[in-house]
């Protein structure tokens, strides 16, 4: 099948031109002016951005956590992904205790396979990691699994000590993997939070304040103190606050391999959302909402370059039955917020209409650094000759409405209700095949291929 995309404005990271696209097949075959070709679909987009599909690194479907599971499964939650502009997830598989690497991968493939609406990867939480593990490291890695995730926070559930820490850093570091670290003092935050419960502090506010930004900072520096001993990159998810930047910021400036994601809830939203009520429950995620005057300096760091990706972290709970579970106490809400249908939408509006970064590194920081950080590139995130045909047709002009009752997530709220932002995914091609045309969903579980993926190519 051939579908010929014309007269749009093509963006990737570097480029900026008006060209006529020719997919054949699943792939891009000839970008180029005034095409004379005959194609089965043509679509116009005139007056449109060509934008490359976007990749979030970062979602969580189908996760067992804080006593129930997150609300989307992989099909629900990659379709969510489809109509926010997003063509591929890379979601967090576990290792849960006792189990192997390899247990750990294969489960999250039962989950998986034959749901995917978009292409999807796996990293894989690593909760325990032995000399000797190695083996298993590889073995993993040859099935197209290269990054794993460590957590300094959640005892008892899915941290790791330093000594783990330091081993699989060190595995990783010779193979060329990447661990991504969940950074927070989870050990003193939960000294903290017993100290707000025997007060009967227990609203979801108390959330935010038992996590103090050094409590983030510390973990920050930690990780990368450890990595550097292990002589490993290190990769720190959901950074959320100007301590842990400066972490980073002073980290790269020594010339040490330590990346960085944000997400969209730590741009947009701040700690006064919590409330006073248990409404704020909605926000409640780890790290938490940080104060205010954050935002500039992440937006900072987004344009230096001392963040590389915006993710979404995508683990959404209802309110009801599931956040519930907290009622009566903070520490029993899930963590986690839905988002990974909100991503492209947020990012564009808060980061190119109000001329905080440019449309390249709209593209770069939505799309092309995560294929590049996670072993994709240049299969991935970027609209080149030979790429797979994974493309967005933007209407800059036009507004997205947030709000459930637009949005598609299995989820009882959105973070964003009511927002109504300049910027709308309008068409989303999946590797050649039309998958929201609009406002609709044209494509089916299954459509999205497992990606072994490569190494990481952004040092
Ligand atoms: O609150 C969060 N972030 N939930 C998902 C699990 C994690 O730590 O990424
Ligand atoms: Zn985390
Ligand atoms: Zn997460």
């Amino acid at each position: 099948m051939r579908t010929l995309i014309r007269n749009g404005r093509v963006v990737t990271a570097v480029d900026d031109y008006v060209a006529d696209i020719l997919i054949e097949s699943e792939t891009i075959s000839v970008i180029g002016r005034s095409l004379d070709i005959e194609a089965d679909v043509v679509i116009d987009a005139a007056g449109k951005l060509v934008i490359p599909g976007g990749i979030d690194p970062h979602t969580h479907m189908e996760l067992p956590f804080g006593g129930t599971q997150s609300s989307d499964d992989f099909f629900t939650g990659t379709r969510a992904a489809a109509f926010g502009g997003t063509t591929t997830i890379i979601d967090f598989a576990v290792q849960n205790k006792g189990e192997t690497l390899t247990q750990g991968l294969d489960n999250w493939h039962k989950k998986a396979d034959g749901k995917c609406a978009i292409d999807y990867g796996f990293h894989l939480i690593t909760t325990e990691f032995e000399d000797g593990d190695e083996h298993e490291m590889k073995s993993v890695m040859d099935r197209g699994v290269t990054s794993f995730k460590l957590f300094m926070a959640y005892p008892g559930v899915f941290l790791a000590d330093d000594a783990t820490i330091f081993r699989a850093m060190s595995a990783a570091g010779t193979r060329g993997g990447l661990i991504c670290m969940h950074a927070e003092n989870g050990i003193v935050i939960n000294e903290i939070i017993k100290r707000f419960l025997a007060d009967g502090r227990t609203a979801p506010k108390y959330h935010a304040l038992t996590r103090p930004t050094i409590a983030e900072a510390e973990g920050v520096h930690r990780a990368i103190r450890i990595a550097e001993m292990a002589e490993s990159p290190v990769y720190i998810v959901h950074l959320s606050c100007k301590d842990a930047l400066d972490q980073i910021r002073e980290a790269r400036d020594r010339g040490i391999s330590a990346f960085a994601e944000t997400c969209p809830q730590y741009l947009f939203h701040s700690i006064e959302d919590y409330g006073e009520d248990f409404s704020g429950a909605r926000f409640v995620m780890t790290p938490p909402l940080r104060e205010k005057h954050n935002h500039a300096d992440l937006w900072t760091g987004l344009k230096m370059d001392d963040l590389q990706v915006i993710s979404t972290d995508h683990c959404p709970f209802c309110m009801k039955e599931q956040k519930e579970l907290g009622i009566d106490d903070f520490s029993k809400i899930p963590n986690g917020a839905p988002g990974v249908e909100n991503r492209m939408a947020l990012i564009y509006h808060g980061g190119v209409v109000e001329n905080r970064i440019s449309l390249n590194r709209f593209v770069e920081l939505t799309s092309t650094a995560a294929a590049k950080m996670f072993g994709l590139f240049p299969k991935k995130g970027t609209i080149a000759v030979g790429s797979d045909a994974d493309i967005v047709v933007f209407d800059p002009n036009g507004e997205t409405k947030f709000g459930i009752e637009n949005e598609h997530m299995n989820v009882d709220y959105s973070s964003y209700e009511g927002w109504e932002l300049k910027g709308r995914v309008e068409t989303v091609i999946q590797r050649g095949n039309v998958v929201i045309q609009n406002g609709e969903h044209k494509g089916a579980a299954g459509d999205g291929q497992f990606l072994k993926r490569g190494t990481c190519v952004s040092f």
